[in-house]
């Protein structure tokens, strides 16, 4: 089979950063320099492309050391911002600035690109690229872990990394005070991190987004779990959950108003912790760097087998590639009849209503 080959090709993040990231970038950057080609990083996204000069990091084998692969963050900077097809004109309008991405890719003589990003990235990428002639393959990457195509995405298993830690250290002050601990955890959109972190830590309680909730079907659990032993309650909620219809008027976060709702209902004391932006930060785990290292490596791969609006794609322990089309159909949710959304159940986590006949 002939192989496609490349000068030069880019690489950069798109959409909310996590964990991980470096070593796609690290991988992508091994591999192609072993096929000698040229990598140029592209920095905030495609914001780096409408500057003057555009933003750019000359990467090689020598500069993506080992040391990245454990680095947090992007060492090329991300963006959630500027829409290219309404981009702030400066004058209080919005002006097509798609054009000027392709012009700047074009001009740096970029041939083929690699997107990191999440389902909106590679929505946005899909269309970007269209008109031009660039072949391009996604890696797929967000704590949400909300692609779809991919059971995981890179940055997600570092995330539940950490929901489970602070489930650990919140179940013992927990315990020494008897309280109700709610920890707020992030998905706007799907509850694959609350889920999975829920389980991590031994939660009593786990809401998604997906599933609706009753506030005084989950006090009814909470006086059942602690009838016989007095002991700590742990609640992780999505951040994306509705609020309970008693807080709506208020402007809190859910986690609080669920605490809340709980308090008032059992008389057990409540306290709620918003995890935020540290799910976010800090170093992977060994597998997001496994899967950062397999993706990057796959991503060149795809490129140089010829191929382009591919994504790549970890499936049953393999990693594997896919259409576009099939991954920005996003975002990705939490199946009912998913083997971890069983496995709760078993374990007596109430997940909200609507689930008990699966
Ligand atoms: O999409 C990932 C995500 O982490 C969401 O779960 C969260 O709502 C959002 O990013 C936060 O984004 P920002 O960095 O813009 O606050």
């Amino acid at each position: 089979m002939t192989e496609t080959t490349f000068r030069k090709i880019g690489v950069l993040t798109s959409g909310g950063d996590c964990a991980g990231l470096n070593a796609v970038i690290r991988a992508v950057t091994a591999a192609a320099s072993g096929r000698g080609w040229q990598v140029v990083g592209l920095r905030k996204g495609h914001l780096g492309l409408l500057e003057t000069p555009p933003e750019i990091m000359p990467l090689t084998a020598e500069t993506v050391r080992v040391d990245l692969l454990q680095a947090g963050g992007t060492i090329l900077g991300t963006t959630t911002k500027g829409d290219p097809f309404a981009y702030p004109d400066g004058l209080g309008g919005v002006a097509d600035r798609s054009r000027d991405v392709l012009a700047a890719i074009q001009g740096l003589g970029i041939e083929a690109l690699v997107v990191i990003g999440g389902d909106g990235s590679m929505r946005l990428f899909d269309r970007l690229l269209a008109p031009a002639n660039i072949p391009w393959v996604g890696v797929p990457k967000t704590i949400d872990n909300d692609v779809p195509g991919t059971e995981f995405a890179v940055g997600f298993v570092s995330a539940v990394d950490v929901v489970g830690g602070a489930l650990d250290r919140l179940a013992t002050t927990a315990a020494s005070h008897r309280r109700i601990m709610v920890l707020e955890v992030m998905g706007r959109d799907s509850g694959f991190l609350s889920l999975y972190g829920g389980i991590a830590g031994g939660a009593d309680v786990i809401l998604m987004p997906e599933v609706p909730y009753d506030l005084d079907r989950m006090a009814d659990h909470v006086r059942r779990i602690t009838h016989d032993r007095p002991s700590p309650v742990l609640v992780v909620v999505a951040e994306g959950v509705a609020q309970p219809a008693e807080e709506r008027r208020k402007k809190a976060n859910v986690g609080l108003g669920i605490a809340r709702g709980l308090e008032s209902r059992t008389g057990i004391d409540a306290r709620c912790t918003v995890l935020g932006h540290v799910q976010r930060g800090g170093s992977p785990v060994a597998f997001d760097r496994i899967l950062g290292s397999a993706f990057g490596a796959r991503a060149v791969s795809v490129l140089a087998g010829g191929g382009t609006k591919r994504m790549v794609a970890w499936r049953g322990g393999l990693v594997t590639d896919i259409p576009t089309t099939d991954a920005v159909a996003g975002p990705k949710f939490v199946s009912p009849d998913s083997q971890l959304v069983r496995t709760a159940r078993r374990l007596g986590i109430y997940l909200g209503e609507g689930l008990e006949a699966r």
